[in-house]
């Protein structure tokens, strides 16, 4: 071990300033939560403005008890103009940015399941704009502050479907390739700044908004096929996917870059 290190307080994110996009909802609420709760000072950058600013108050409600402080950004991540001032923003109130969880996604809002040459050109080019280059765009949006600061903590959310493949998604799943392609690449280019890139892949979970999306009995026969599939035998919930996030947001993956971590209770893909 070298000469000086402890490894106190390496999981500690107290105080550390952290964008979450699509932040406002689904999962991307429970993580904003989560890290308003261990002292985060969390920038929640969504298109739902009445949700985000409201989740924001309550984690500033909460803040005598956890440390822990919140804005909210109204911010279109497919905008590199909206992206840019959301940073702006974090900085004028937070004076750092140290880490992004790139969550924003079209996902529940997909409109219905279709065959692939069905899938209108227009509908393609909105979630490519929403799930990568929001993603690129999030990323340059913080870098300047990030490589300023030597160090930023990057998570980019993709799923576990870009690597099964998935019918009638054929945008939505290149997309979460893509994001694993980015994370890889990116971090070779911002390893010497200080700053580490990983993707997480969930598998399906029931968000409030999937939740919502497929009836109870969808869920039961998921409970049953986790049971046949997975080695962790349940339906995946949001709250599974924290202790990854702040891992990820913390110093202990400071050597930690260009991976992608499956967490999904161990499901069978073979
Ligand atoms: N729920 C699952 O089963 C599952 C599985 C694998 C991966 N994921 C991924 O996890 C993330 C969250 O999933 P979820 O279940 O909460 O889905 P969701 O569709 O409910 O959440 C997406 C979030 O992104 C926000 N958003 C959408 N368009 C935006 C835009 N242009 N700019 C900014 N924000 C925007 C939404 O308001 C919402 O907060 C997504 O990246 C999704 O692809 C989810």
């Amino acid at each position: 071990m070298p000469e000086g290190f402890s490894a106190r307080g390496l999981f500690d994110i107290a105080g550390r300033t952290i964008v979450v996009t699509g932040g406002a909802v689904g999962i991307g609420k429970v993580y904003s939560k989560a890290l308003g709760e261990v002292g985060a000072n969390v920038v929640i950058a969504d298109i739902e403005a009445e949700a985000g600013k409201a989740l924001a108050a309550g984690i500033e409600a909460a803040s005598n008890e956890t440390g822990g402080h919140a804005i909210f950004v109204e911010t279109d991540v497919s905008r590199m103009a909206a992206c840019q001032a959301m940073a702006q923003a974090a900085v004028d109130r937070f004076g750092r940015i140290d880490g992004l969880v790139n969550n924003a996604a079209l996902y529940a809002k997909i409109p219905k399941r279709k065959n692939w040459e069905d899938i209108p050109e227009e509908e393609w080019d909105r979630l490519m704009a929403v799930n990568l280059k929001g993603i690129f765009n999030c990323c340059k949006a913080v870098h300047a502050r990030m490589r300023a600061q030597g160090y930023g903590k990057i998570v980019n959310i993709s799923s576990s479907t870009w690597l099964t493949g998935t019918t009638g998604r054929l945008h939505y799943t290149t997309s979460k390739a893509g994001v694993v392609g980015f994370t890889r690449s990116i971090s070779h280019d911002l390893g010497s700044e200080g700053i580490t890139v990983n993707a997480v892949c969930p598998g399906l979970t029931k968000s409030e908004t999937i939740g919502a999306t497929m009836p109870e009995s969808h869920w039961q026969a998921r409970e049953k096929k986790m049971a046949g599939t997975a080695a962790i035998p349940r339906v995946q919930m949001p709250e599974d996917l924290v202790g990854t996030i702040i891992f990820l947001m913390s110093s202990a993956s400071d050597f930690v870059t260009g991976q992608t971590i499956a967490c999904e209770g161990g499901v069978n893909h073979l």
